[in-house]
């Protein structure tokens, strides 16, 4: 039985770069155990050596074969989960003028099918964590907050991106996926959150070549995604002042598709 002062055990996908290994350097300096999945194994030996109370559990996410491995994996070390941060994502951008479409599949495979894959792993041990939480709290131990799945998404889905049509669909499809499943894990006592970021400083964003708004750095967003998700919103968008910008052009699609469209003489150029 878990005592109250054992360590609460928290999952983070993609955490071998920006925004997951600002997140789990934040929690293991919270106390948490955490499980870092990637699939470079080196990098991820490297993150347990570096960053204290971190246990390597190589995943791709896009191998559904695997989550039973990956759960028994996890079940060497724990039976429960207090959070499962599903943020292992990619971005690539579609070139209208030679369009590699096979990139739509790609996308959406690693950022919807991937967050599936995880939830499907992560779901018994959170579970357990619920039944752990009731026992404790039986026992006036300690009165923990629900277990929850936190689901990396992004701005992108408030209004559609040039380009982003891979990225946007798969982030978009994300954010019904979460959304519906915190309707039917309600009952369950397990929570769902949202998280829409914006611009953030990782390797995914530096080859960008178009202007970034209030980007941040990764450590700044974590920190904000971490306590942003604390009282277990259905959304947690952020920085506020770009939400604001682009829940005011949803209001008028017109206008920003006019203004966000790539212009006839620009794409003319590209091609030449
Ligand atoms: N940066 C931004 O501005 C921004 C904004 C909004 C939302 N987001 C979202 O935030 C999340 C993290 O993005 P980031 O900017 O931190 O990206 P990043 O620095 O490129 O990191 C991506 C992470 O995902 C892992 N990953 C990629 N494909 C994987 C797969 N098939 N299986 C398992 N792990 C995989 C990578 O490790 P391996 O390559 O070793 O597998 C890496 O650890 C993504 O979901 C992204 O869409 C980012």
């Amino acid at each position: 039985m878990m005592k109250a002062s054992e360590k609460l055990s928290v999952w983070v996908t993609g955490a071998t770069s920006g925004i997951g290994l600002a997140l789990t350097q934040i929690l293991s300096r919270q106390g948490y155990q955490v499980f870092i999945s990637a699939r470079n194994e080196k990098k991820l030996k490297q993150i347990t050596t570096d960053v204290n109370n971190t246990i390597a559990i190589p995943f791709d996410i896009m191998r559904e074969q695997d989550i039973s491995t990956v759960k028994q994996h996890i079940l060497r070390y724990t039976e429960t989960l207090h959070q499962v941060f599903v943020n292992a994502g990619s971005c690539e951008y579609l070139n209208i003028d030679t369009p590699d479409w096979s990139m739509v599949k790609r996308i959406t495979d690693i950022n919807l099918i991937g967050a599936v894959n995880t939830v499907a792993v992560a779901l018994p041990f959170l579970q357990k964590q619920v039944l752990k939480n009731q026992e404790l709290h039986n026992q006036a131990a300690v009165i923990n907050t629900q277990p929850q799945i936190i689901g990396i998404s992004s701005l992108a889905t408030l209004v559609p991106f040039s380009k982003a049509q891979a990225y946007g669909a798969s982030k978009a499809g994300l954010n019904y996926f979460l959304q519906s499943l915190r309707m039917d894990l309600r009952a369950q006592n397990i929570s769902v959150t949202t998280v829409l970021p914006g611009f953030v400083k990782t390797p995914l964003t530096d080859k960008n070549t178009f202007a970034m708004p209030f980007i941040m750095d990764a450590q700044v967003a974590a920190q904000r995604i971490v306590e942003g998700v604390r009282s277990q919103p259905r959304v947690f968008a952020f920085p506020k002042r770009l939400v604001w910008i682009l829940c005011l052009f949803k209001v008028f699609p017109g206008m920003w598709e006019k203004l966000m469209s790539p212009t006839l003489k620009k794409s003319i150029q590209e091609q030449e």
